[in-house]
């Protein structure tokens, strides 16, 4: 079975779109898939793929010894997909015990499926880290603000520490140096993990050859969404770069979708978007993604070589100079049908406006942050 854990570091940047839309495609290609929600606290797949509000899910098998996670398992509705709830409300949640990630992601990975999609809630928390670290191959999605791609490397760096602090010895003087910096949240943020590593090898050398070892495996892929325009696109670039240059890992690139106004007329009418409009631009863009997953190397442990991985972002920045060509053709189509009116254009417009000095708005803040964060001696 593959994992496909689904993460991102900044929320609502369709994290839930691709895990359900995904786990459809993948199931109309003929694989067992399973998509278990464990956005623990907040899950809502069950409304992005149409389904009643549910009673049992995730929560309720890990709160209650007497329930088998076979209870909570139910059909999606959609071919050849079973769906594991979250659950409507999860106490004590945000907490997990290790012991108890430990054994779901075990359970989970027993199951009987080609294909197990988990989909993750926002931000680094050590559920999420470990969720995601469930397997080698995890997806992160981001969008291309600015926000966003600094999340999105912030969650892989986080997650390079995580793979870390499990490579040495509890209580060993490596593993305390880490858990000091990782109590202190801005120390890690300043980090430079090169130097970090470094310093890891002298405290500690058998722990570092393990690190060594579990970050060769490490394969993360990485899918760019709600594109406007093909030159978003290149943001992919800058994620890469950093992962690169700083934590010393490869992203492949997964794919780009763009952003489609027929998601909220999906959403409206309670059904994914690749049921809903299949020949739609996003629709085809995650049958891509889905593809490329399907005919990826079997063998998780087996790496892209660098050609492979540059082709990917050269694959994906035609994907998306060809969408955009679709789109502004479907556009064209549209105008000179007359089923566009003035009006629908002029409200485009101002809505593009406010989307604008909104972005302009939190370049400004994060400008200010910057200049901060250098006054204040930061180092990346
Ligand atoms: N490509 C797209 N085009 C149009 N709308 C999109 C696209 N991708 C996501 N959306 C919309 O953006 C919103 C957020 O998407 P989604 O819930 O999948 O994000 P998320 O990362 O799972 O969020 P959260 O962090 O809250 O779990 C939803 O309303 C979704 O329909
Ligand atoms: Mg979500």
């Amino acid at each position: 079975m593959q994992i496909l854990p689904i993460a991102s570091g900044k929320g609502g940047v369709g994290k839930s779109l691709v895990a359900s839309n995904l786990a459809i495609a993948l199931g109309q290609a003929g694989k067992k898939v399973i998509l278990a929600d464990l956005d623990l606290g907040a899950s809502n797949i069950h409304l992005v793929l149409g389904m009643p509000t549910i009673t049992k899910g995730i929560g309720t098998f890990i709160g209650n010894p007497d329930i088998e996670l076979g209870d909570i398992i139910i059909d999606s509705g959609y071919d050849n997909v079973k769906f594991i709830p979250g659950d409507a409300e999860i106490p004590g949640m945000a907490n997990l015990k290790s012991s108890q990630k430990r054994s779901l992601i075990r359970k989970l990975s027993s199951l009987d499926a080609d294909y197990l999609i988990l989909d993750l809630g926002a931000g680094t928390n050590n559920n999420i880290l470990d969720f995601f670290l469930s397997s080698s191959q995890g997806i992160i999605v981001s969008a291309p603000t600015l926000t966003a791609t600094l999340n999105a490397y912030l969650f892989l760096k986080n997650a390079v520490f995580r793979i870390m602090s499990t490579c040495f010895r509890k209580e060993s003087d490596a593993w305390k140096y880490l858990e000091n910096l990782r109590k202190d949240g801005k120390s890690l943020q300043r980090v430079y993990i090169p130097k970090l590593l470094e310093r890891m090898r002298d405290i500690d050398a058998a722990g570092y050859d393990e690190f060594e070892l579990r970050i060769t495996h490490f394969h993360p892929g990485l899918i760019m969404n709600l594109l406007e325009d093909p030159k978003d696109g290149h943001k992919a670039q800058k994620i890469r770069r950093s992962c690169k240059e700083y934590l010393g890992i490869d992203l492949e690139h997964l794919g780009i979708m763009y952003r489609d106004h027929l998601q909220d007329v999906a959403l409206n009418s309670r059904l994914p978007i690749v049921v809903y409009k299949p020949q739609s631009v996003l629709s085809q863009g995650i049958f891509r993604i889905a593809d490329k997953i399907l005919t990826k190397y079997d063998d998780e442990e087996a790496p892209l070589d660098l050609q492979d991985l540059d082709d990917t972002y050269t694959a994906a920045d035609m994907e998306a100079e060809i969408d955009f060509d679709v789109k502004i053709h479907e556009l064209e189509t549209l105008l000179h049908s007359g089923a566009l009116s003035h009006g629908d254009l002029i409200e485009t417009i101002k809505i593009q406006q406010f989307e604008l000095s909104r972005l302009k708005k939190e370049n400004v803040l994060l400008k200010s942050r910057i200049v901060k964060a250098i006054n204040a001696g930061y180092t990346v």
